[in-house]
């Protein structure tokens, strides 16, 4: 962020394991006027993706995350549950071919990438149910505020 404020002062949404109001505070601080928000999207009721992938996310955190090529040929960052759920051991994927690299319905593998394999980045560990996009909403803005009294209050010691 502060390399890119040193030639671009226009609008510039962070992005990347954001799932906490104080996260998007964080956002702010380091200079970013936007949060964007991926994975914990998922979670929500609104969501295009089945139940597992849902619950999923509510059941995984960080450690959960697994980063590989196999898929689609090109890494990616992929819940650990879906790829033991495919029959792999996560702790020892096979290398991706960029050559064939593929990002339609069945990928390299055998199981559907992006179908039976989910994507999800790191930050998901601060979603704990599902929950309405208002609902979520709601709480962000409840975390964000949070934050910012309790920064204040650290700050004046
Ligand atoms: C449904 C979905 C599809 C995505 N597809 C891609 C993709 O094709 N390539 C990529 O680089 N990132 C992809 N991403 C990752 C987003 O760039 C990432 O979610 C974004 O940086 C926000 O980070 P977060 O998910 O940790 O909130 C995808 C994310 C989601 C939720």
């Amino acid at each position: 962020m502060r390399e890119i404020r040193e030639w671009f002062d226009g609008p510039v949404a962070l992005s990347g394991s954001i799932a906490h109001g104080a996260s998007v505070l964080a956002a702010q601080a380091m200079g970013a006027d936007f949060g964007y928000i991926g994975s914990a999207f998922i979670a929500t009721k609104e969501a295009n993706a089945v139940d597992g992938y849902k619950d999923n996310i509510v059941e995984a955190k960080a450690a959960d995350i697994v980063y590989s090529d196999l898929f689609t040929g090109v890494s990616g960052n992929y819940l650990r549950q879906s790829i033991e759920r495919a029959g792999m051991d996560p702790n020892n994927l096979p290398k991706g071919d960029i050559s064939t690299m593929n990002f339609g319905s069945g990928g390299n593998s055998e199981a559907k990438a992006w179908k039976d394999i989910w994507g999800s980045g790191q930050g998901i560990g601060a979603i704990k149910e599902v929950q309405t996009v208002a609902q979520f909403v709601d709480q962000l803005e409840a975390e964000y505020r949070a934050a910012k009294v309790a920064l204040d209050a650290a700050y004046r010691g």
